[in-house]
């Protein structure tokens, strides 16, 4: 139970690796933490809310509002809420916006919201990994201090090989018991 008494953000993002968030998440809650899913709306066509919601026994964050009836979810509460935020996997588009404050969705306010070390963990095909402008956010992902847990090299889901595949849940894992090791508290 080595992440007892710890509470993570799980940011989901719409990247065929979102499967393997689902084993992030199961790893997280055995080491004895407490977890909120926030998944982007094109995560949901990757994986289902109520696998994570299940795995997390929280509802899944999304949306801004609620159904139409004045409720809202606070990323401001989230962001403080948090020991580490693990975004895993994150899209190129994400990571875009992350660089860049476009903050079109729960993860990403969430993301500018959190006090706490975020860790991201980019998946994608190998020559969108590679691209200039990718590249250019992954920097500006250092500059700002988050940490990225790099992607490893091999067969992706296109069939194509190289440098993109989010890197597995146990080393993930091992990567965030690392850091909260280091810094205890936001
Ligand atoms: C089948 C399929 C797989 C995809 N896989 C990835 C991926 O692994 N990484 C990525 O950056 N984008 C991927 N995309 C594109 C993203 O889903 C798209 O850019 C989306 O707008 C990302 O939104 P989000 O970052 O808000 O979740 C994929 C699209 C499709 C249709």
């Amino acid at each position: 139970m080595r992440l007892k008494g710890k509470n993570i953000i799980l940011g989901i993002t719409g990247s065929i690796a979102a499967y393997k968030a689902a084993m992030l998440l199961r790893l997280f809650i055995k080491e004895g933490a407490e977890v909120q899913v926030v998944i982007t709306p094109a995560g949901k066509e990757f994986i289902t809310p109520v696998t994570l919601s299940a795995l997390s026994n929280k509802p899944v964050i999304s949306e801004f509002f609620g159904a139409n009836d004045g409720t809202w979810n606070s990323h401001v509460d989230l962001g403080l809420w948090a020991d580490v935020m693990v975004i895993a996997p994150a899209t190129a588009s994400t990571m875009g916006k992350m660089a860049n404050g476009i903050a079109d969705n729960m993860l990403i306010t969430t993301y500018l919201s959190a006090k706490c070390p975020v860790m991201v963990a980019p998946a994608m095909d190998l020559d969108m990994f590679a691209h200039p402008s990718t590249q250019r956010n992954i920097s500006i992902l250092k500059e700002y201090g988050n940490i990225i847990v790099e992607p490893g090299e091999g067969e992706l889901a296109s069939g194509l090989t190289g440098k993109g595949r989010m890197e597995e849940p146990e080393k993930i894992l091992e990567a965030v018991i690392q850091q909260l090791g280091v810094k205890k508290n936001c």
